[in-house]
């Protein structure tokens, strides 16, 4: 029950008569309630304390890697029986597992064609493929094409033209050489050949193009290009 001289009084001080009038306990009751939230709002008072919340959920536990299968390989025309995890490539089986090292790791990406070899012919990169997708396929390397003494005419090529500097990219620049004479007599065209109808002419700017996947860092690149030549202008060049 409210006090009627009170009300007179609050009446009569109430400068907007169209708005309730204030009333002694509704001040009370607002003030209570800004201090309540100031309080939550503050560091270091019980109400401000970090609201919990679930600790996210733990990652699954790593599969555990599939056991190595055993594989055979047809490398050089020699058949190999490897253990091999499905994860090796070619490379790296050809090198760590066959001891071929004359197929050279340069970037392990696919950019550089160090590790070129011939597989059923055709030229791959050999660190862009899995050793367990190679079976049943004749793959050639450098070690294959050649041999001291009966050297491929490429080898013989890329040695009296001096095709090489250090001599890490030319491995696969030489198998790559291989199988890119094959393709133009096969017809295949580059991205330059201006003539599809037939095959293309193995000219110097050809020649640069269908080498571009392989890279020389001591820039060799001249004397690589006349080696391709003299030998694209022999037949056959097995
Ligand atoms: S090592 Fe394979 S492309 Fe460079
Ligand atoms: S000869 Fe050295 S990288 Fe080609």
């Amino acid at each position: 029950m409210s006090d009627p001289l009170d009300d007179a009084d609050r009446a009569a001080r109430h400068p907007h008569p169209a708005l309730p009038a204030p009333t002694r306990r509704g001040f009370l009751k607002s003030a209570g309630a800004a201090t309540g939230a100031l309080a939550t709002a503050l560091p270091g008072t019980p109400a401000a304390a970090a609201p919990t919340t679930a600790a996210p959920p733990l990652p699954p536990p790593p599969r555990p890697a599939p056991p190595p299968r055993r594989i055979t390989l047809t490398v050089n025309g020699a058949r190999h029986e490897l253990l091999v995890e499905a994860r090796v490539t070619l490379l790296d089986a050809l090198r760590e597992h066959l001891a071929l090292y004359g197929t050279k790791k340069g970037c392990d990406r696919g950019q550089c064609g160090a590790c070129t070899v011939l597989v059923d012919g055709r030229r791959i990169n050999s660190c862009l493929t899995l050793a367990v997708m190679q079976e049943d396929r004749a793959i050639t390397t450098i070690e294959g094409l050649g041999r001291p003494g009966a050297l491929h005419a490429m080898q013989a090529a890329f040695i009296e033209h001096d095709a090489f500097q250090c001599g890490y990219c030319t491995p696969g620049q030489i198998c790559s050489a291989v199988a890119l004479v094959q393709e133009a007599r096969d017809g295949q065209a580059s991205a330059i050949t201006a003539d599809l109808r037939q095959p293309a002419a193995l000219d110097d700017d050809e020649i640069r193009e269908r080498m571009s996947g392989n890279l020389c860092r001591c820039g060799a690149y001249p004397n690589i290009v006349k080696a391709v030549r003299v030998v694209a202008a022999i037949r056959p060049i097995a």
